[in-house]
């Protein structure tokens, strides 16, 4: 009887402390969410040399201003580059709606972005060097990743994901590599370990990260397949993929075939589909996550879970990739422009002033290729 007495105690202590605990972490969301603030003010106030950008001090689409704000100077370690040109990526509308909510509470900022500033991949020109760097010199042509690129300007560090451009393609052109080319290649060779004579299929091959996957994996030797809408069939045919399925008239997980690699930039269909059309030593790589719109809580991790507790049990590799900028890589991307085997496709291209417009077309999940942002 006294047991039982001490026990209910404790119960009652225990739930008592999880309602606390519950209660104060509900309280401490609250007041993190309204003390959620940016550099905004600060930005936009900036005396001295300036330089326009585009700017966002709440989220949402609506709230993107082309500003004046500093223009930066170089550290000892970074090139100053005057951007040319930019390229949109999905994950600019992810930062722009601060979706999936779960990115706010992970460091992007609960009720305010904390970076205001927007844009990945750039390519320019060199203006000045810091004076510890020796592999640019101004002048020099470059392309590659760095936040805030959106802008007349950035500061890359050199040592960083910044390559010279080669002087076979366009500004535009180099614009459009870092994000999606650095994807693709490490989906092909470091996630799908892709070898000549395996058979790859490439879902969403007409997209930013699709037309690079089909030519880096036809590079590889691989015998490509490329799913895409029946518009961009030829499209996907001339970057050099062996058969194109149209997804509007047929299945790729009933086509009967068995694929060395998947590599899914539009996660469409189940895993266990999936898995059904890969050979048994197969990998399946997802790269994509779902619209905008889709799942806005979460976004792609309730997939990355289902993948993650699905891989231990079967025999195929099962998993998600997250790109990793490198310069190595970029330099690798770059000499495959260079000798042909690799050509970007540019689908459109707006001024900064209407990267509104570019986001809203990117966001319509239908882009021919990149979507690129030319800077004057
Ligand atoms: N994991 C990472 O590190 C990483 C890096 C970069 C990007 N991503 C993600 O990868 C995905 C693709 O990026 P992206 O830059 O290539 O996007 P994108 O340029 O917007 O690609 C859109 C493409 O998807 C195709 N598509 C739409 N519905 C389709 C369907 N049902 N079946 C087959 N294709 C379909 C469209 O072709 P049609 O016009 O023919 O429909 C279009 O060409 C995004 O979700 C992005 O967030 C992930």
């Amino acid at each position: 009887m006294r047991i039982k007495r001490i026990l209910k105690g404790i119960l009652k202590w225990i739930s008592f402390a999880i309602l606390l605990a519950l209660f104060v972490g509900i309280i401490a969301l609250f007041v993190a969410y309204w003390r959620s603030t940016n550099d905004c003010d600060q930005l936009t106030a900036a005396q001295g040399d300036k330089m326009k950008a585009i700017v966002y001090c709440d989220y949402g689409l609506a709230n993107l201003k082309l500003a004046d704000i500093a223009k930066p100077t170089p550290t000892d370690d970074q090139i100053l580059v005057k951007v040319h040109a930019a390229s949109v990526n999905p994950l600019d509308w992810h930062f722009i709606e601060g979706t999936p909510m779960i990115m706010r509470a992970m460091g992007v900022g609960l009720r305010k972005p904390k970076d205001t500033r927007l844009g990945v991949d750039f390519a320019g020109m060199v203006e000045a060097v810091g004076k510890n760097v020796t592999q640019f010199k101004p002048g020099d042509e470059v392309f590659g990743g760095r936040d805030g690129a959106f802008a007349e300007y950035v500061c890359p560090r050199a040592d960083r994901a910044v390559a010279l451009k080669p002087a076979n393609i366009t500004f535009e052109q180099a614009a459009s590599v870092n994000i999606a080319g650095i994807t693709a290649l490490q989906a092909v060779r470091d996630k799908g370990k892709v070898q000549a004579g395996q058979k790859v299929l490439i879902n969403g091959a007409s997209g930013g990260v699709g037309t690079f996957a089909v030519q880096i994996a036809k590079s590889f030797g691989a015998d490509v397949t490329g799913v895409c809408s029946t518009r961009n069939l030829d499209m996907v045919r001339s970057l050099g993929a062996d058969h194109v399925i149209d997804y509007t008239k047929e299945d790729f997980t009933k086509s009967g075939q068995h694929y060395d690699a998947i590599l899914d930039n539009v996660p469409n269909h189940s895993l266990s589909e999936c898995r059904g059309v890969l050979t048994p030593e197969g990998k399946y790589v997802m790269i994509g996550g779902g619209g905008p719109n889709d799942n806005r809580w979460i976004g792609p991790f309730g997939r990355l879970i289902q993948t993650m507790a699905v891989s231990p049990f079967v025999s195929q590799k099962m998993g998600m990739m997250m790109a990793e900028l490198k310069k190595s890589d970029l330099n690798i991307l770059g000499d495959m422009m260079q000798s042909g085997k690799v050509k970007p496709v540019i689908d459109r291209t707006y001024k900064l002033s209407e990267l509104p417009e570019a986001i809203r077309y990117l966001e319509e999940g239908h882009a021919r290729g990149k979507v690129v942002i030319t800077v004057e």
